[in-house]
């Protein structure tokens, strides 16, 4: 089932119209990688479909609703989610009460603990240290708190800028393998931008290449060859 339908005209900030012509479906629970050099507009994309992108024009269908005018708020609160580019969390609380604000809208302070429980069970690294000052976690697990919190809500979306991004190789596959047990063990629809292409490949159902602002490849990443990958990677 289609849960997302985008038909983006043209989007950007201020009068500089950064991505155009984006006509995408995204399937419900599969996980699709955008790719991309830098530039590319792949962070616009996800910024656009949440809503804090100065100008745009189009439609955005979430469940076959045109949600392209709702705030940012009023997509979190129906189950759209978005970690940023760069490793968010505030820094100056601890682990638990930075999951109490992903989880904002659990009025009852016994389901928001039992929310809690539930969600840091999947994050190995950080689930014995709900105590811990946030600033003092490692790249990785900073990164492993803000998708934590993220999913807080339950989303059936989950967009992901740059997961991997200041981690150490070798953690690379880690962090993708937990996207990829988040996406099986609740079912939730990804969206992942993402410069490690091989890597994000491996868990990933469909594959949106961007270029220049404008989609250049969608498909399998089985139909992605070698050389293609070299052509939207090589500057123009
Ligand atoms: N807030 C902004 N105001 C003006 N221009 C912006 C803003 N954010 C991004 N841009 C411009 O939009 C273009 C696309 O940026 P975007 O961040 O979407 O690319 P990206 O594909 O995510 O790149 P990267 O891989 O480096 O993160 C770039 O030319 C960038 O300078
Ligand atoms: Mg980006």
């Amino acid at each position: 089932m289609i849960i997302l339908k985008i038909n983006i005209t043209q989007a950007g900030y201020g009068k500089k119209v950064v991505i155009k012509d984006i006509n995408l479906e995204i399937n419900e629970k599969e996980i699709t990688a955008f790719i991309g050099p830098n530039g590319a507009g792949k962070s616009t994309l996800l910024k656009t479909i949440i809503g804090i992108v100065d100008n745009f024009d189009g439609s955005i269908l979430y469940d076959n609703k045109e949600i392209i005018l709702t705030s940012p708020e009023e997509k979190v609160k129906n189950g759209i989610s978005f970690v940023p580019q760069g490793n968010r969390v505030f820094e100056g609380l601890n682990v638990k009460e930075n999951l109490e604000i992903g989880g904002y809208l659990i009025k009852s302070k016994k389901e928001l603990a039992l929310r809690i429980d539930e969600i840091i069970n999947t994050f190995p690294d950080i689930k014995d240290r709900l105590k811990q000052n946030a600033g003092n976690l490692s790249g990785g697990e900073k990164q492993q708190l803000a998708i934590a919190r993220a999913l807080m809500l339950k989303p059936k979306i989950l967009m992901l800028d740059e997961p991997s991004l200041g981690l150490a190789p070798g953690l690379l596959s880690n962090a993708m393998g937990l996207i990829k047990e988040i996406n099986l063990k609740y079912g939730t629809t990804v969206l992942i931008v993402e410069q490690k292409v091989k890597d994000v490949l491996k868990i990933s159902d469909k594959v949106v290449a961007l270029k220049l602002g404008e989609i250049v490849f969608k498909g399998k990443p089985d139909e992605l060859t070698d050389m293609k990958v070299k052509e939207i990677f090589i500057s123009s």
